[in-house]
């Protein structure tokens, strides 16, 4: 396969794994706190390794809108990587002169992929938002990271609305998302269909019919279709011989149309006899489009709109239409249309909890969102905008009222001197008449048409969606200066670290009993955390032998000698050397 070389890969392939583990620290709750909604402000190499036992495999979407590498927009490489080539490169401006920005964007971005991959669960998709500057890197990297055999497909998103008349070649208008399966052979649906996805439409309306026999709505399609040659004749039950329009082609052979008229699925009432087509036949929802359809997903103005109306002012640059994050979240199969997890570990404005939040909204379910932003607008953009969202807020709308039916005025019109005074005389009353009702008032003359609205700004206030989050910050490593673990560190957190590094899973805390000292099982292996204590012989008898072949046992140290260990296939972890810090 081939694959993609650059300056620097060989020293970050596998700083994912270097870095260290920290704490995550929740500072604030916004509505309901126990929605497992949550927004972490950092670096998001780090948050996404804190992160990592307590969500690895879990994540169902990842949606992700990282830096585009155009040039536009200045950034700085800042990754803590051991290696003379890239510490040339720390706290460097990398701008639109820089030859090597691909480069460095590609070490950027390698190990928070393969971070990313970590997270999602089998049957998990990640979407990539990127433009045409580093797609093909992108592609190539993400090959080698997701798999060239779950990539799934690069959509085609019509971004740009206008046209950018300064482009010195194209007007570049397109974005593309990438989509990958973690593993595509899980997302093959089981039953009646083997398809991987679908986009969930509500084809009611097009099944207008029912019998109310309880086979549900049907429509009525021709038997025959065109350019077929040979005459083709069948004669149906109740009588009626039938031949297709010469120059036509059978829709069904005779044993189909045969069986149909037997099952009572042909209708005789118009013209022609006519086969119908049960809804319940069909397969659920479409494949998705891989060009986005813009009616759904709307254009980047939309994101920016809908951000201004949040704040009444420019607080960020081209975030993203909830729109298209919606459209991207409702690409699952019918089984997955349920709870899951959505992670953004670029989140920007907050746009994907804003999508979620809506999605949720619309359909009743209760997917869940976890955002990483680094910027200091984590506070003040991101989190404040999904509060806005969860709790309602002000904004100042306007209200424009017609103030005159639209008159058309065409040449003869035009020319009538007297017509044109007296129309001038009425313009002049009317705003005389309305001015102070309104803030402004707006006249246009376009299309050879005269208009005049009033324009009125109201203050509304806008039901927040509900539900909630928690704003949660970066701490520091899991062990501090000295070697021990940081007083930050609860057992359950503890608890949750070693199993993730043991079995490369995550547990939840319902299966953590620190009573009993039980961090976990995992084929038929025990995990036991015995946190400030020794393992001893008394604690022995109460470990799950009932369920457990084997034990790793996380303790200070043990009063059983290395036989019995041995013997009882224990395998003892001291603490706090034994817990891995990366
Ligand atoms: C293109 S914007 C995302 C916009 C977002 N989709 C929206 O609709 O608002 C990329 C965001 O990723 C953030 N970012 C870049 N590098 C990051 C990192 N290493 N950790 C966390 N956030 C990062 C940037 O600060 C920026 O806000």
């Amino acid at each position: 396969m081939p694959s993609l070389k650059w300056i620097g890969k060989k020293d970050i392939k596998n700083h994912h794994n270097e870095v260290e583990y920290r704490v995550i620290d929740c500072k604030e709750n916004i509505g309901d706190p126990d929605t497992g909604n949550l927004i972490v402000k950092g670096d998001n190499l780090l948050a996404l390794k804190a992160l990592l036992p307590y969500y690895a495999g879990k994540i169902k979407m990842i949606y992700i809108d990282p830096p585009y590498n155009t040039g536009n927009t200045s950034w700085v490489y800042n990754d803590a990587v051991d290696s003379p080539v890239i510490k040339k490169w720390l706290e460097k401006t990398i701008d639109s002169n820089d030859l090597s920005r691909s480069d460095k964007w590609l070490c950027m971005l390698y190990p928070r992929m393969k971070l990313l991959h970590q997270f999602l669960q089998e049957d998990g998709l990640i979407y990539i938002s990127i433009d045409d500057a580093e797609v093909f890197n992108l592609k190539l990297m993400t090959d080698e990271i997701f798999g060239k055999n779950n990539y799934l497909s690069t959509m085609t998103w019509r971004g740009m609305h206008t046209v950018r008349n300064s482009s010195k070649d194209f007007n570049k208008n397109t974005e593309y998302v990438l989509c990958y399966a973690k593993n595509k052979n899980k997302l093959i649906e089981t039953g009646n269909t083997d398809t991987y996805l679908r986009y969930s439409v509500d084809k009611t309306k097009n099944y207008p019919y029912d019998d109310n026999d309880g086979n549900g709505g049907y429509k009525l399609d021709p038997i025959y279709a065109r350019n077929y040659a040979k005459p083709y004749k069948y004669v149906f039950l109740n009588g009626v011989e039938w031949e297709a329009p010469r120059g036509n082609y059978p829709r069904y052979s005779l044993t189909t149309l045969a069986e149909m008229d037997i099952a009572n699925e042909i209708v005789f009432t118009g013209k022609e006899p006519k086969a119908k087509r049960y809804l319940k036949n069909v397969q659920e929802g479409v494949p998705p489009d891989t060009l986005l359809p813009q009616n759904i997903v709307g254009f980047n103005k939309n994101g920016t709109d809908q951000l201004y109306k949040l704040f009444e002012d420019k607080v960020f640059n081209q975030p993203k239409p909830t729109d298209l994050i919606r459209f991207l979240m409702k690409i699952q199969r019918k089984v997955d249309e349920k709870d899951f997890i959505v992670m953004d570990s670029f989140a920007g404005s907050g746009s994907t909890a804003h999508a979620v939040l809506e999605q949720n909204e619309e359909d009743g379910q209760n997917r869940k969102f976890i955002l990483i932003e680094m910027e200091d607008y984590a506070e003040t953009v991101t989190v404040e905008r999904v509060k806005k969202v969860v709790t309602g807020y002000k904004f100042t709308g306007k209200v424009k009222t017609k103030l005159i039916e639209p008159v058309k005025i065409n040449i003869t019109k035009l020319l009538n001197e007297e017509y044109m005074s007296s129309l001038q005389k009425d313009i002049v009353d009317l705003i005389s008449n309305y001015e102070g009702s309104f803030s402004k008032i707006e006249k246009d003359f376009s299309d050879n048409t005269l208009s005049i609205v009033g324009i009125k700004e109201v203050e509304e206030f806008m039901t927040g969606l509900g539900g909630g989050f928690q704003y949660c910050e970066l701490t520091e490593p899991l062990f501090d200066e000295l070697g021990l673990l940081s007083e930050h560190i609860t057992y359950s957190m503890l608890a949750k670290h070693i199993y993730f590094t043991e079995f490369g899973i995550a547990t939840s805390d319902s299966r953590i009993n620190e009573e009993l000292y039980f961090a976990g099982s995992y084929e038929k292996i025990g995990l036991y955390l015995f946190l400030d204590k020794k393992f001893t012989r008394n604690d022995f008898k109460k470990l799950d032998t009932k369920n457990h072949e084997s034990f790793i046992i996380y303790a200070d140290s043990s009063t059983l000698t290395t036989e019995q260990l041995k013997e009882y296939k224990i395998s003892l972890k001291k603490l706090p050397f034994d817990i891995k810090d990366k």
